[in-house]
């Protein structure tokens, strides 16, 4: 039996989406659609499937085992709803949804955001997020270390990132260290990229900083968090950038280093990684591979409290500031 996968939305991310599905032996594309019908025809005549483009008459014909909805921030919640409502296991791009643009998440977000969890949930489907870069080598290999306690107890983290990977940031930042209980944070600059310097508190009492722009040209190591524990401080850059790993109690000897000339290597692999575990865990029943629709909710509340916070000068709980602060 093969793993019946739909593709919504035949843009440029879908491309690495597909190339993951396309490594999957058993990964079989049932369809292939978009709501320009040139796309969705030239796509199921490049990958297979059936061209569609009506997400409706697609699911209810092609009942896929994986529905990737591929679209763009603004047009995420019709497919994703319309998948979930009727229980398909489906996977979201990031971020996983914003009426304006990926780097303006509003509270009014997370309210539809919040619609599309509690959807899945109340249909008993399914819903992963595309955080891919959970699926980077080193990000792995610093989460295991973290796990294991190999660094201690988090005493404080230290990050920046160029805004194309800012939602990705605020994901990894979750999965390293735990919930954030509350943000404080200025803003610069223009609407659509506006450069943002936060502080974080974490619900394990540790404290942090975060700071996203949209300024530097290039995109050399477009992310860098340090991690710091009560016995060791490790320095994640970007995907292939390596990992630094400083042992408190042995001064400054690194004990791994992996300077990679491209930091952005590997940056197709992680796609390939994620959509392999998701088969997985649609074959075999696999644990949950990857990143949930409520990690998808918990990092769009994180990133409207970046807003509220910036807007109000107030310390705001990305919990509740939806109920307090409106949209
Ligand atoms: N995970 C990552 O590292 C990563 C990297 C880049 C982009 N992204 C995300 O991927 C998303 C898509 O970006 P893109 O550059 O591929 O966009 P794109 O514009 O190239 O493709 C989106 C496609 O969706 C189609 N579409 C819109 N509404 C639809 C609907 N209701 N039904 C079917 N098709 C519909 C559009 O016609 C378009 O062809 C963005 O939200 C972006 O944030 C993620």
């Amino acid at each position: 039996m093969s793993i019946k996968v739909a593709v919504i939305g035949c843009g440029g991310i879908a491309r690495r989406h597909i190339h993951g599905f396309g490594l999957v032996e058993d990964a079989e594309f049932v369809a292939m659609c978009d709501i320009i019908p040139e796309k969705a025809s030239a796509y199921a005549d490049e990958y297979g499937g059936k061209p569609y483009t009506d997400v409706v008459e697609m699911l209810e014909a092609e009942a896929p085992d994986i529905v990737d909805v591929c679209t763009r921030e603004q047009d995420r919640d019709v497919p994703v709803l319309q998948a979930v409502e009727r229980g398909f296991t489906t996977l979201a791009e990031k971020p996983l949804y914003s009426a304006q643009h990926q780097f303006s998440v509003r509270p009014s977000d997370v309210e539809v955001g919040r619609r599309m969890v509690e959807t899945a949930e109340q249909r008993g489907a399914e819903l992963f997020m595309a955080y891919n870069y959970r699926f980077g080598e080193y990000a792995q290999r610093l989460k295991a270390m973290i796990d294991e306690g190999e660094l201690g107890e988090l005493e404080y983290v230290h990050a920046s990132t160029r805004l194309a990977c800012w939602a990705h940031v605020i994901d990894l930042l979750r999965w390293f260290c735990g919930e954030v209980e509350a943000v404080a944070a200025a803003m610069s600059g223009p609407d659509d990229r506006r450069t943002r310097a936060g502080s974080l508190r974490f619900e394990c009492g540790a404290v942090g900083t975060l700071l996203g722009e949209g300024v530097r040209p290039g995109q050399h190591d477009m992310l860098r968090i340090e991690w710091c524990g009560s016995k060791g401080t490790a320095v994640l850059r970007d995907i292939a950038g390596g990992l630094e790993v400083y042992p408190h109690d042995r001064g400054q000897e690194t004990i791994i280093r992996q300077a990679h000339d491209n930091p952005r290597a590997g940056f197709d692999e992680t796609f390939d990684r994620e959509v392999a575990a998701l088969c997985d865990h649609v074959r075999d029943g696999a644990d949950i591979p990857t990143a949930t629709g409520l990690d998808g909710l918990r990092e769009l509340e994180v990133d409207a409290a970046f807003y509220v916070a910036a807007e109000s000068g107030e310390w705001v709980s990305p919990r509740e500031h939806v109920e307090t602060a409106g949209s």
